[in-house]
């Protein structure tokens, strides 16, 4: 995620783009930078933070005058965040400049191609490869911009939402789109291009959303010219009038961030997984784990250390690692590690998880495993955040920024990213056959359209919801896999809610938690067809002779616990380690409608905080 803007017309581009920026910060920012034509040259101001911090630096550095001009806020997927790798970048030229949201997976060998044609680079972005990749085929099939584009972009693999303007002719934008959203403004003799419309929506109502693997060449005073990137076939525009204000459209027409991030999930997942697992060839390459591969393989024990959702994210990782790695695995609660003066060997690998990459307790801890000698990697959302700086190695899920304090779509890129380090090891350790490694390639390759299915089961779930809001109490029960996104089931319905829950093995409930049932007591059980689905089923007609009030989450198809629950909301089959994928969903959309019904403050949940800095 990250933010674009353009103009182009008759107007003064600057504060346009300016505040255009300002009003896609909700995407997203650790950088930002505009580039403007001011009739004869190329002006650009870029940097690290803000955009109030870009507005402070523009002002001193260029003259702000021009009415073409281009600007971005990243979310940095390749090189930190710093003044260097922000956008926009030149071509080497300094003619043409781009600005990008989105990921170029098959950058480093573009890279290679460009170096060995005498192309130098500034910064470790993706972004910067492509742009020099369009001046190369411009120069090369001596073709216009728009030409180029298309060429450059029918090489590229990966997701982009692209726009390019060449300095020696300014009265044009190049935009193109795949996989990241871009919409056209379409003013009055202007033109407006933006990742969302909040940036042009004052000053039009009407605009174009490229689908995927098209692109525009917008000509100013005249036209936008639509077409499809692969064989340059013309697209009719169709031209929409908006009906959404500014704050649905930052929502994405969701009424939350929460529920937004919810349903980014499928995108999400695909969006980590993306140029790290390839299917075809069977491979999986995260060049932080292939660098330290023999620090992974000599590990006697592997330790995950994290908080609240990310520490079920490490649960679920432990039965993953342990069941293909076949190395031992702890799990810690960061803020009790730091401090009980755990034994840690030097060669341990402790593995830090967090989406926020700045929580106190987690960087406390990994501060305390290196300080004796372990290697630390971390998984991380934000790139160049203190936990990722900290650690020794990592690799980013790039669930893109979670804005919801709520953790959704972060739990289940942090899973996407620990079952392909889990893989990787597990082939290199030749603890898993080729084919079954093939077969946790492929399937993980279906999971977001499974995701996609899991999602459709939401009216169901508001109907639930609407049952069992007023309860005053929860239980979550689930095994194996299951049994860590039981407990963050009800995390989430207590942290956004408000309700107390409880997440429990399902097999402890003879062990005391079984005395809190009777008919006022509602108790979710994850109870898909793998893993032990006999005993989860006993389990659930214990709970029925005690008058439990049952919502069940079900392979789809089941028809054993369709005769025994109240309520039973199905999921996709899938394989045993990839279910928490999918079980989890049903339980994010429960706590989330429960907690719209009792009117809470869904995104900002009271007292909490969606970056814990403090101890
Ligand atoms: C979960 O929904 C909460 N937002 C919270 O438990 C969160 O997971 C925890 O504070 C850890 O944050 P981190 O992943 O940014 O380190
Ligand atoms: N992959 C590009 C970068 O890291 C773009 C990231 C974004 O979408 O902001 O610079």
């Amino acid at each position: 995620m990250c933010g674009i803007v353009g103009y182009i017309g008759h107007r003064e581009a600057y504060p346009i783009i300016l505040n255009g920026l300002k009003r896609l910060e909700y995407r997203g920012y650790d950088s930002a930078g505009i580039a403007l034509f001011d009739g004869e040259d190329i002006k650009l101001s870029k940097t690290k933070g803000k955009v109030n911090d870009l507005e402070t630096k523009i002002e001193s550095e260029i003259s702000t005058n021009g009415t073409l001009g281009i600007g971005h806020t990243r979310w940095a997927t390749h090189g930190i965040p710093n003044d260097v790798n922000s956008h926009p970048h030149y071509s080497n030229s300094g003619n043409l400049v781009i600005i990008h949201n989105g990921i170029i997976e098959n950058y480093e060998s573009l890279k290679k191609e460009l170096i060995k044609r005498g192309y130098s680079f500034t910064s470790d972005t993706d972004t910067e490869i492509l742009i020099n990749l369009i001046e190369d085929v411009k120069l090369k099939e001596n073709v216009k911009l728009g030409k180029a584009v298309q060429i450059a972009l029918n090489q590229v693999v990966g997701a982009y939402a692209v726009a390019v303007f060449d300095k020696d002719k300014p009265n044009e934008i190049v935009v193109a789109k795949l996989g990241s959203p871009l919409a056209i403004g379409i003013g009055d003799n202007e033109f407006f291009i933006a990742s969302d419309a909040t940036p042009f929506l004052e000053y039009t109502k009407n605009a174009i959303y490229l689908e995927d693997e098209e692109m525009a060449i917008i000509r100013r005073h005249k036209d936008v010219e639509i077409r499809k990137i692969k064989d340059d076939s013309l697209v009719n525009p169709y031209v929409q009038e908006l009906q959404m204000n500014l704050e649905q459209i930052e929502k994405g027409g969701y009424d939350h961030f929460m529920l937004k991030e919810i349903f980014e999930q499928p995108s999400a997942i695909k969006d980590t997984y993306r140029g790290r697992l390839l299917s075809k060839e069977a491979i999986i390459k995260m060049a932080g784990v292939e660098d330290n591969m023999k620090r992974f393989l000599n590990a006697e024990r592997i330790i995950f250390v994290a908080c609240g959702t990310s520490w079920h994210a490490g649960l679920v990782a432990e039965y993953i690692f342990e069941d293909l790695v076949r190395i031992p695995v702890e799990v810690e609660y960061a803020s009790e590690f730091r401090y009980r003066n755990p034994v840690i060997k030097e060669n341990d690998v402790v593995i830090a998880i967090s989406q926020s990459g700045e929580t106190a307790d987690t960087l406390a801890a990994i501060k305390l495993a290196k300080s004796k000698g372990a290697f630390v990697f971390g998984v991380c959302n934000v790139v160049g955040s203190s936990i990722a700086r900290e650690s020794d190695a990592g690799a980013y899920t790039h669930a893109g920024p979670e804005i919801g304090v709520a953790s959704t779509k972060a739990f289940t890129t942090q899973i996407t990213l620990l079952t392909l380090i889990a893989l990787r090891l597990a082939r290199a350790k030749g603890t898993i056959s080729s084919s079954n490694y093939r077969l946790h390639l492929l399937e993980l390759e279906m999971i977001p359209e499974k995701v996609k299915a899991a999602l459709k089961s939401d009216n169901l779930i508001k109907k639930i919801a609407d049952i069992y809001k007023d309860v005053p109490n929860f239980l979550y029960l689930g095994r194996g896999y299951n049994f860590p996104v039981a407990l963050e089931g009800a995390l989430k319905l207590k942290e956004i809610s408000y309700i107390h829950a409880e997440g429990y093995p399902a097999a402890e409930m003879k062990h005391g938690p079984i005395a809190l049932i009777d008919e006022n007591m509602p108790i979710v059980v994850i109870a898909t067809k793998k893993g032990h689905y006999d005993k989860i089923v006993s389990n659930i007609q214990e709970i029925k002779s005690r008058k439990g009030r049952i919502i069940a989450i079900v392979t789809e198809g089941d028809t054993t616990v369709k005769e025994l629950a109240d309520h039973v909301i199905e999921v996709p089959e899938t394989l045993e380690l990839l279910t928490p994928l999918l079980t989890t969903i049903p339980l994010q959309l429960l706590s989330y409608h429960i907690a719209v019904m009792l009117e809470k403050n869904v995104d900002q949940p009271r007292n909490l905080a969606k970056s814990v800095t403090v101890e």
